[in-house]
């Protein structure tokens, strides 16, 4: 990564890359720790950290004042109420290699001045989140992330929602008890709640970490409650009164007073030990239900702790042992194109096969295509690959100087390799997506399961794994065939796209006749549709409910809207409040696509979409108004809002202006609020916008 040794620089060119490190490490901290959303790996992170240090070494003049080095852990985040920490959250200092573990308990030795062995703990390092959890008297009164370890944010309704932690003590404890160890999820949480947004069109979790980051930091506990957290604990702040003297007698009072503890956690008397407890936990790390990312010694007798004591951000007492990551070395073979539910184009490198950590790698993701000219991938090159826990093998680098003449740069597609359709990309975003909409066969079955969602066509007969099962079998393969399926059931229609034969539905594993005439009945029910549930069952980019009906609203037959649309012209769209110009040329795009035309037209020949009846009360305080929300809100969704408002005939608009008549802030509003602030704008609060609709 890194061209010249640090011993091999000038002044001049370690403080342009302190500089180069302080901004990477920066920007990826606000990803990790904010949006939950890492952009650098942790190996790529541990690096850059590990050079800074280097170079802070040797160069102890160029130090930075917003040095990586100087800071412990994440930047706090607005909406949570600060919790000072009355003894700091500290961060542990890395090591690498066993030799570096050696170092590090010489170093304790000689700061004892002692020849004597040294007992350690290794505990397994949980890779989660830190809590610290305050109980008065027995009793749970305060939960607090670390934050920058002397501040966090006030999480105690959170921590409340997860089941492990416990409310009362158990046993005998301290009037004062400060616990703390990691909040994580375990993987198979992580992948049930992935595979349940995945299929509510939600946004997944790129890894357990995050998504117990997410999770936990959510300022409404309702939604923390949902999410499966759990609990390890392993060390304690403040103590009115310390009644253990080794962190195995420690670990013996968590248990007591009900606190999880780790089963794997181990008293290792030396190095020796230490070495074959590393060795066994890497082993049997992939078959853990959690992530871990290395091992953590701490010195096991309280009594010698205190001793050491601490340096300026980290103890004396403990390091951490990280595990390296999972690497190996092979070629990319091709890169392809895989094209998800939303139609995003994401390349993936087919790789000659190799062993990494036990497991066979023959994909990596390559994330899009910045991702590949910032690496510089080509098809041909040798390249280091890393598996880092359960995240899809990523390609770490590339070995430039073993490049065969005969590479190939890859040319991102501008078509959907699917479909054919065009593959856009939108300004300020890194991933290009197909534009086939419905008839992009990797896009369909997910575009049939939106078209028939509660806010699309509601059919509650044809539920998610119904609509995979018909689509795998041909029986479905765009959502007009819906509206077919009774006929060609019954042999009154044939199909030839659909493989012209009867369907026999009744004899299907599962089914009956009289759940398939159920269906049948729930489909014709919906034969006149509502012109906003028609638009929004689309799924046409960006448009959700609100979006739909505002469209409605302002053409008022879907024939009008069609027509105009087919102008390609934007202006008339950006016109209407709530509309801007980026979701405007996705509408206007989607009406360009000749399959999506065909589509239509055939769900026109089938259902009879009704012309917008505004029954929105005209004397309402919100008839005409144009109305912002921001901020979570705390007894409606924001779709519900949003449809409250429409009711009532105000405009609903995304950002704010002078033109906004009402701004309506829920708990974590952000800059919207403040320009409605400054604007002088009518703000709302949750409640009393609940009593102007009612
Ligand atoms: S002890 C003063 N023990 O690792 C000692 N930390 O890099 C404070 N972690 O912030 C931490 N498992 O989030 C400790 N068994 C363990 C741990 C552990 C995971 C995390 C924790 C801490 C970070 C330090």
């Amino acid at each position: 990564m890194f061209e010249k040794k640090v011993s091999e620089l000038t002044a001049d060119q370690a403080a342009a890359e302190l500089e180069h490190i302080a901004r990477e490490m920066a920007k990826s901290d606000i990803a990790y720790y904010q949006q939950d959303n890492p952009y650098l790996t942790d190996a790529e992170y541990d690096s850059l950290k590990r050079r800074n240090a280097e170079l802070e070494a040797r160069f102890p003049q160029l130090v930075r004042p917003d040095s990586p080095s100087k800071k412990i852990g994440a930047p706090l985040s607005s909406g949570f109420k600060k919790v000072p920490h009355r003894f700091p959250m500290l961060s542990l200092g890395d090591v690498f290699s066993i030799d570096e573990v050696e170092d590090f308990v010489l170093g304790v030795k000689r700061f004892l001045n002692t020849a004597e062995n040294i007992v350690f703990m290794a505990e397994p390092k949980i890779d989660g989140l830190s809590f610290s959890a305050r109980y008065e008297n027995g009793l749970f009164v305060q939960g607090a992330t670390r934050g920058d370890g002397i501040t966090g944010e006030d999480i105690t309704e959170n921590l409340k929602t997860i089941k492990e932690l416990p409310r009362h003590l158990s046993g005998s404890f301290p009037d004062v008890l400060e616990v703390r160890g990691e909040v994580y999820m375990k993987k198979s949480d992580f992948f049930a709640l992935n595979e349940k947004y995945e299929a509510a069109g939600k946004k997944t979790f790129a890894n357990p970490r995050n998504a117990a980051a997410g999770s936990l930091r959510q300022l409404d506990p309702k939604i923390t409650a949902e999410r499966n957290l759990s609990i390890f604990a392993y060390t304690w702040g403040e103590v009115s009164q310390r009644v253990w003297n080794s962190q195995a007698d420690f670990f013996n009072h968590l248990r007591e007073w009900g606190f999880p503890t780790n089963p794997l956690n181990h008293l290792c008397p030396d190095v020796s030990e230490i070495e074959t407890n590393f060795q066994h936990l890497m082993e049997i790390r992939a078959s853990l239900d959690y992530d871990i990312d290395g091992v953590v010694y701490k010195v096991n007798d309280i009594a010698l702790q205190e001793r050491l004591g601490f340096l300026t951000r980290t103890p004396r007492w403990a390091v951490a042992h990280k595990f390296p990551a999972e690497q190996a070395v092979t070629t990319i073979n091709d890169i392809r194109i895989q094209v998800g539910r939303t139609g995003a184009l994401t390349p993936v490198a087919d790789l000659e096969p190799v062993n990494v950590g036990g497991v066979i790698v023959s994909h990596a993701t390559l994330h899009n295509e910045d991702e590949i000219k910032r690496k510089d991938i080509r098809i041909g090159d040798s390249v280091i690959i890393q598996r880092a826990g359960d995240v899809i093998p990523q390609v770490v680098q590339v070995l430039t100087d073993k490049r065969p003449a005969d590479s190939k740069e890859f040319v991102f597609p501008d078509k959907c390799p699917v479909c054919g359709a065009h593959a856009i990309r939108e300004e300020d975003e890194a991933v290009r997506r197909c534009t086939g909409g419905l008839t992009c066969p990797a896009q369909a079955k997910e575009r049939i399961i939106h078209f028939v969602s509660r806010e699309g066509f509601d059919i509650a007969g044809l539920g998610s794994s119904i609509v995979e099962d018909f689509y795998n079998d041909g029986i479905l393969r765009s959502p007009a065939d819906i509206f077919t399926l009774e006929r060609r059931n019954n042999g009154d229609d044939l199909f030839a796209h659909l493989g012209n034969s009867v369907l026999h539905l009744e004899q299907r594993e599962g089914w009956g006749k009289k759940s398939v005439e159920n269906l049948f009945k729930a489909i014709n029910a919906k034969r006149t549709i509502s012109m906003p549930r028609f638009i929004y069952a689309l799924g046409i980019r960006q448009v959700g409910a609100a979006t739909a009906r505002l469209l409605a609203k302002n053409y008022g037959s879907f024939a009008k809207f069609m027509t105009e649309m087919k102008n390609k012209e934007t202006g008339p769209l950006v016109a209407i409040d709530g509309i801007g110009e980026s979701m405007a040329t996705d509408i206007v795009e989607f009406f360009q696509e000749e399959h999506n035309l065909n589509i239509i037209d055939r769900l026109l020949a089938e259902v009879r979409v009704e012309d917008f009846i505004d029954d929105s009360a005209s004397d309402s305080p919100l008839s005409g108004k144009t109305v912002v929300f921001t901020g979570t809100l705390q007894n409606l969704t924001r779709s519900e809002a949003k449809a409250a408002a429409l009711k009532l005939g105000a405009k609903v608009a995304g950002s704010v202006s002078a033109k906004t008549d009402f701004v309506i802030i829920g708990t974590d509003a952000g800059s919207k609020a403040a320009k409605a602030r400054e604007l002088g704008l009518n703000i709302l609060s949750e409640e009393e916008f609940s009593s102007l609709i009612k």
